[in-house]
């Protein structure tokens, strides 16, 4: 019976099938047919209904300044870091989707949220997949929370879930996780992108249609991608991501897409036998603790949202073999590859026979291009096995150039670096203060336009 109401769908077409091919044939695209159910959501109903007005009417219209302006109504879960992050708190129908590695937190977290919603009077349900009831359970008496009301579902049939959420209607509903829920509508197996995705879009309809808020947890693969949830991407409000070391303590989340508010704000945590805990000061958590300095280190000030950050920049130059490897962690590749370019052709400095790695302290993920300085200073101290000066930091963009372009908020960062005792620091021309300004105290400042000029003042400081 099911057989009878699926389709398949061409991702890149739209063409349908009524069987599953490995190559559509409408466009001839491999692999791009997606099971889905007719009367479902997708392109089969939307790209090759005909005749819409004939079937459905034409809607009302009405200009931007009738339309009443209101800003959506927040509902603060309570923990700090986590509010920071979603831009105030929960939105009323608002759906969240929250990724990251097993075993990073995510139940943990959502599980603390939920609680303290549900003391808060707002109702909460969390929908377990993954785990018994009991286990939840257990969780939540290691977590403190005792005689929590939020309530629990064991079920990973989709039409079930829906069900009982619409029966209870709560505020927060809690999907952990999408990849374990599966719908009887479909044929393709729990966990494939169809499931997932024709399942995220019903779960995203009903929040649309009640108001309740919809968390979806979703896994990530080795990659960094969301698997199969890489599709829910545009589907949800909302994207939070998990980042940091399992094997530390910081946990950061971090918004990579919001509608509701803004993103690549991060909210930072520590793991704690008692769950997640706010980490209100997170700028000197990335720092390892040298007693003396070690050559290819280098600590970088980001700014991650709305926070200056201290991260320490790691490089190891050592000689490599044929064909020596350019290996990054916490930092693009592309970039470190274009960064050594333009090292050798602007500084003269040649790391072509030489491995080179680099990595970002603490699991952190660093995507703004005013790490370049601070990169290109621990690949140089490292190859030339001398340390930078203890309380040194770095930042700014390098262009292909080799000029050294400004940081947004340059003088923030500064400021954080100053007051966690830092002394000596190399940023942008345009980053530094002024001449007659005000200078900020404790700190010496090198502002520089070019790389070549970074170097040599590096090279006085030895
Ligand atoms: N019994 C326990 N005692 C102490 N810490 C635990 C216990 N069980 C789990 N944890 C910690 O909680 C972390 C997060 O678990 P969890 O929230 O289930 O992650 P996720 O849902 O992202 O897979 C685990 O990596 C572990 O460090
Ligand atoms: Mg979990």
């Amino acid at each position: 019976m099911a057989k009878e109401k699926t389709l398949f769908v061409c991702s890149e077409c739209g063409g349908t099938s009524p069987k599953w091919l490995g190559k559509c044939p409408s466009c001839g695209a491999w692999n791009t047919l997606i099971e889905q159910v007719a009367g479902g959501s997708g392109p089969a109903n939307n790209r090759f209904g005909t005749q819409y007005a004939a079937l459905a009417g034409v809607s009302e219209l009405a200009t931007l300044s009738e339309i009443e302006a209101t800003d959506v109504a927040r509902t603060p879960t309570g923990l700090d870091e986590l509010d920071r992050v979603l831009g105030g708190g929960i939105v009323s129908g608002g759906v969240t989707l929250i990724g990251g590695d097993p075993g990073i937190g995510k139940s943990t977290l959502l599980l603390q949220a939920v609680d303290a919603l549900q003391r808060a009077g707002q109702n909460a349900l969390y929908v377990t997949g993954e785990e018994s009831g009991a286990q939840v359970a257990l969780r939540s008496r290691r977590l403190g929370l005792d005689h929590s009301q939020v309530q629990v579902l064991a079920e990973i049939q989709l039409e079930k879930i829906i069900a009982t959420l619409d029966a209870t209607r709560p505020a927060i509903a809690v999907i952990d996780s999408i990849q374990t829920v599966y719908s009887d509508q479909l044929t393709s197996a729990p966990g494939s992108v169809a499931q997932v995705r024709e399942c995220a879009a019903h779960l995203t309809r009903f929040a649309k249609t009640s108001g309740t808020a919809v968390v979806l947890v979703g896994h990530v693969t080795k990659e960094g991608a969301l698997a199969g949830p890489r599709v829910l991407e545009h589907m949800v409000d909302t994207v939070l991501y998990f980042e940091g070391d399992t094997h530390s303590s910081f946990r950061l989340v971090r918004a990579i897409k919001n509608r509701f508010g803004a993103v690549n704000e991060i909210g930072v945590f520590a793991m704690t036998e008692r769950g997640l805990k706010g980490v209100a000061n997170p700028s000197a958590i990335f720092l390892s603790q040298h007693a003396e300095p070690v050559p290819g280190s280098v600590v970088l000030v980001t700014l991650e949202g709305t926070r200056p950050m201290l991260v320490e920049i790691q490089a190891l130059v050592d000689n490599g073999g044929p064909s020596p490897r350019r290996l990054s962690v916490g930092l693009d590749r592309d970039r470190l590859a274009m960064l050594l370019a333009v090292l050798h052709r602007h500084a003269g400095v040649a790391c072509m026979d030489q491995d080179v790695f680099v990595n970002a302290v603490g699991g952190v993920r660093i995507s703004e291009p005013a790490a370049d300085l601070a990169v290109m200073l621990a690949i140089t101290s490292s190859l030339r096995g001398k340390p930078l000066p203890r309380g040194f930091i770095a930042f700014g963009e390098v262009g292909l150039a080799g000029e050294v372009r400004p940081a947004p908020r340059g003088q923030e960062r500064l400021r954080e670096a100053a007051k966690l005792g830092f002394s000596v620091a190399v940023v942008p021309k345009a980053n530094a203060p002024r001449k007659g300004t005000k200078e900020i105290e404790g700190l010496t400042i090198h502002a520089v336009e070019r790389i070549e000029e970074a170097m040599d003042v590096v090279r006085r400081l030895d």
